[in-house]
């Protein structure tokens, strides 16, 4: 059986550990020659690549690994590349929640201003790191995570057109391992239709494998729940995230043909979410002080008893989703997954140079679409206005652009008006001095 080399982008992040248990716990079918890690934050990637260090080799002694901030010795003889980067890491993850919130706009990681700062950030990062697949392994694929993908998705289609990158997102899946929850059924079971940008979306169709209309019941059950369920082992089980599932009772409420993706309520519930965050504690805190700690404390431990047996490190949905998605390009396996892909008439009446987030079925020589046809008024209204800020973020970011990052601001429907979209943007500015293109 072939043997392959993975490279994690974003070494030091706090889902590569879940990556690679989850790469463990698939060696039989997907076998792995050599791992390396790579960012360019030196001391943070050292706790993470040690412990890592120590778990491969009691559990995987055969499989070659290494972690540097040396793009050459990370990119060469790469089969994969998966990324997950966060430029200017949660210290400006808290910026830009809490700036816009100042204002008494959505603080959010990808939504809103929030995400507009960050994706002005990424797309320098994510270049950069493309461009070192190509220059040392130019067969490689990139499967993409870092946020906010639809800018960043965006960003590559306009400035890398031919590249080998696949941006993804593991909400959908996390969502419909929900969904298989409440129908008692697998997630592998589930056949679904599905439209939208990323974190911008809805289902019109789930189904079992055969072909029996699950819609109805799950309508039935997110009308009183949203998609609020207990799950055990689960990277959406905070306090938060609870209360964002519970909310999905009201963004169905507005179209209940559909089943909506759970950051519609930044969108249509922009005052509520206001309301209900601590403009001096948000998201960023919580994750600092959650999953940052649990994981790194987690590696700090191993590497102390030079020893992972019984750790702390978690695969979870997040992981599998991308290893499933190496395992379909390496393998053929045909499997449907959603993606971040160009339209290209695959909605019908949609822009077809937009980025949207679709089924596509997934093999060795990449992915083919899934069309979906027409898609409603509503759907439509909301994603014009949605895709046309993400395009402009790109075009401010490519020009340089004062003008079109203040439209891109005030074409988002979180925020208010054009006075408050520039008031943001100063502020937003200010604090990304060392990370955006100078505007003017
Ligand atoms: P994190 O801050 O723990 O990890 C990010 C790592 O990237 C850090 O170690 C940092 O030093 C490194 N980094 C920053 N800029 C870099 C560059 N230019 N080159 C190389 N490395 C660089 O963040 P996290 O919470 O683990 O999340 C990582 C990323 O994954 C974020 O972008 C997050 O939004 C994204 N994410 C996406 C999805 C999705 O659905 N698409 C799901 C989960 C996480
Ligand atoms: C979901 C989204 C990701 C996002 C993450 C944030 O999984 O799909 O795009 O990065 O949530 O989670 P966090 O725990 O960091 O707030
Ligand atoms: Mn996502």
């Amino acid at each position: 059986m072939r043997q392959f080399s993975i490279t994690i982008a974003g070494g030091g992040s706090t889902f590569t550990p879940g990556i690679i248990m989850m790469l463990l716990d698939h060696q039989e079918e997907f076998p792995i020659r050599r791992l390396c890690l790579y960012d360019n934050d030196r001391e943070r990637q050292a706790v993470i690549g040690q412990a890592c260090g120590i778990l491969l080799k009691e559990r995987a002694p055969q499989m070659e690994f290494s972690y540097t901030v040396d793009p050459e010795e990370a990119f060469t003889g790469t089969d994969f590349v998966m990324a997950h980067i966060r430029v200017g890491k949660y210290a400006m993850r808290e910026k830009d929640e809490k700036i816009p919130l100042k204002y008494g706009v959505v603080g959010q990681e990808t939504c809103g201003p929030g995400g507009i700062a960050y994706g002005m950030r990424s797309i320098g990062g994510i270049l950069e790191i493309l461009d070192y697949m190509e220059q040392y392994s130019p067969n490689a694929w990139m499967l993409n995570y870092s946020n906010p993908a639809a800018i960043v998705a965006e960003a590559t289609r306009r400035l890398r057109p031919g590249s080998r990158i696949i941006n993804i997102c593991d909400m959908p899946l996390g969502i419909m391992v929900r969904m298989a929850k409440i129908l008692g059924i697998s997630e592998k079971d589930l056949d679904i239709s599905y439209f939208g940008l990323n974190h911008f979306g809805w289902w019109t169709q789930v189904k079992d494998k055969d072909g029996n209309d699950l819609m109805p019941r799950l309508k039935e059950y997110v009308r009183e729940n949203g998609y609020d369920i207990n799950i055990e082992t689960d990277q959406h089980a905070d306090q938060s995230w609870h209360e964002t599932f519970l909310k999905v009772r009201d963004v169905y409420a507005v179209d209940p043909d559909t089943l909506p993706n759970t950051y519609l309520k930044y969108y249509l519930y922009p005052d509520y979410v206001v309301e209900h965050t601590d403009p001096h504690h948000t998201r960023a805190n919580q994750v600092m002080e959650g999953r940052e700690k649990e994981v790194f404390s987690a590696a700090r431990d191993i590497i102390e008893k030079g020893s992972a047996k019984g750790c702390g490190f978690m695969a979870d949905d997040h992981a599998s989703y991308i290893v499933d998605l190496a395992r379909a390009l390496a393998f053929n396996t045909k499997e449907k997954m959603l993606l971040i892909v160009p339209n290209e008439g695959a909605i019908e009446n949609f822009d077809p140079e937009a980025m949207v987030e679709i089924p596509c079925i997934v093999g060795k020589d990449g992915y083919e679409k899934i069309s979906q046809g027409r898609i409603p008024q509503f759907q439509k209204g909301m994603m014009e206005q949605q895709v046309s800020v993400e395009k402009l973020v790109v075009e401010a970011w490519m020009e340089g652009s004062y003008q079109k990052l203040w439209q891109a601001l005030t074409l988002s429907r979180t925020v208010p008006s054009a006075a408050v979209a520039k008031k943001i943007l100063d502020d937003l500015i200010e604090a990304n001095r060392e990370y955006w293109p100078e505007l003017h």
